[in-house]
């Protein structure tokens, strides 16, 4: 697949179809994901590979009770002071899938970095963490061009903790995402997106 088709055409999916993904697939898309560029030259980063039902299972246990105690039907009829916008209405549908798409993906992949917490002090700080989202795009994109899919959830907070105890992640690294990877369902659903105006982005030579 050309590149700009893969750009234009990947989007994240939360309902796969129940079809296998050659390992060799995969592991070309994390090859991909080892091309992007990195801040301090050494890749230092890993992959964590889910594939079984026990595996999604026991790491997504936060994931699936997130899921289950959020209500999509009072979270789209909360009263709101103006008209629910496209990005509600995004979350309201993502928010009960966190943890279907990626227990239904044929594989999950955890991109763990080296960094012991998130520290925006100086934007120097803040480099292994931009690197690692350059690795997850690389995974995006190529994952498009082999025919794939992905589904992704960040886990915040508490989660995020847990998920990394679980994997037993050295206490040196984070887990920015959970991604899930397999041949997307052609009958899901598809939001209506905000796009972008380009023409309302360009500012020449300064903002004003
Ligand atoms: C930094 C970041 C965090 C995201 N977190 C989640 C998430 O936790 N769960 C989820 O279902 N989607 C998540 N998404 C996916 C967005 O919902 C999605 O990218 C957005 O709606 C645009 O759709 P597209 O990816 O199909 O173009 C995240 C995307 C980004 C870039």
């Amino acid at each position: 697949m050309e590149l700009y088709e893969a750009i234009n055409t990947r989007r994240t999916v939360r309902e796969f179809l129940d079809k296998d993904v050659d390992f060799d697939i995969i592991q070309r898309i994390l090859k991909a994901g080892n091309m992007a560029p990195t801040w301090n030259h050494n890749r230092n980063w890993s992959y964590i590979v889910l594939r079984t039902d026990e595996e999604k299972e026991y790491v997504l246990e936060s994931a699936k009770k997130i899921a289950k105690k959020f209500d999509a039907k009072k979270y789209l009829n909360a009263p709101r002071p103006y008209p629910i916008t496209l990005a509600q209405k995004m979350y309201a549908y993502a928010m009960p899938r966190q943890y279907t798409m990626l227990k239904e993906a044929p594989y999950v992949i955890i991109p763990v970095f080296k960094s012991k917490e998130l520290d925006g002090k100086y934007v120097s700080r803040l480099n292994p963490f931009s690197t690692i989202w350059c690795v997850i795009e690389n995974i995006f994109l190529a994952a498009t061009a082999e025919g794939l899919a992905c589904s992704m959830r960040i886990p915040l907070n508490e989660e995020h903790d847990i998920v990394k105890e679980k994997l037993k992640v050295p206490a040196t690294y984070m887990v920015p995402v959970l991604i899930g990877i397999g041949y997307a369902d052609p009958n899901e659903e598809k939001l209506e997106q905000n796009v972008a105006d380009l023409g309302k982005q360009l500012h020449f030579g300064s903002w004003k």
